[in-house]
């Protein structure tokens, strides 16, 4: 039995989608190319900052995440060949900050708090963006702690970020289950020791490392049936 359910938040409780409907507006035919290649690069830059200085007192190349996804952007367009005015930026990065939750965020976490369980978001993300994205799904009221990198500057997958959930609550590691619709989110929380559950809505194949997830699911809504 978990005492707590852990959340990413961007893809997982978030639906990433309309950014890329956006995408295709300002870029016609270019849009999935260009969000791809973004969130691409946006992981990327998390990981060079933080393996090149993973420090326990945070790495001192750490830039927020709204920084880097704002660099990552203006990367993807140089490389693609798109012109970026500051209007389109605005209008992109906007997009991260009122991001609509999937439908069933809501059901799953309100079942959860009904069955006495807790539930936080552990995530890359700034404080403001998470807070903002929290506030405008009217998730608030069902969410325990909205944890944010900031806290350690060092994203994820470092194991001192997936640590931050046990400082915040009473819980040990066996009673933490983990949930993820990044595959490489889902391995980095497997490593440092969480049972896993592995939001797969694109039929994608696992990956080739790391621990199998605990449970697959197609949708959150699954989570329920499977562990309350
Ligand atoms: C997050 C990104 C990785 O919320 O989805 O941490």
């Amino acid at each position: 039995m978990y005492k707590l359910i852990a959340f990413d938040a961007y893809g997982t409780l978030f639906d990433v989608y309309s950014i890329a409907q956006l995408a295709e507006v300002i870029y016609p035919a270019k849009g999935k190319q260009l969000t791809e290649l973004w969130r691409e690069r946006q992981i990327e830059y998390t990981r060079l900052i933080t393996i090149s200085d993973p420090n326990s007192t945070g790495s001192q190349y750490y830039l927020s995440f709204w920084e880097i996804t704002a660099r990552a952007l203006r990367y993807s367009c140089k490389r693609l060949g798109l012109p970026l005015t500051r209007e389109n930026e605005a209008q992109l990065m906007g997009q991260y900050a009122k991001l609509e939750a999937f439908t069933e965020s809501i059901e799953v976490l309100k079942g959860l708090q009904v069955a006495g369980i807790s539930s936080a978001i552990l995530s890359n993300g700034s404080k403001e963006m998470l807070a903002s994205a929290v506030d405008s799904n009217h998730l608030a009221p069902y969410l325990q702690k909205i944890i944010s990198v900031a806290d350690t500057r060092l994203f994820k997958t470092a194991p001192q970020t997936y640590g931050l959930l046990l400082n915040h609550f009473p819980v040990t590691k066996q009673e933490v289950l983990f949930v993820s619709s990044n595959a490489w989110d889902v391995v980095g929380a497997g490593w440092f020791g969480f049972d896993t559950c592995w939001v797969n809505r694109q039929a994608l194949p696992f990956e080739e490392i790391g621990h199998q997830p605990t449970y697959e699911a197609s949708g959150l809504t699954e989570i329920l049936q499977k562990i309350v």
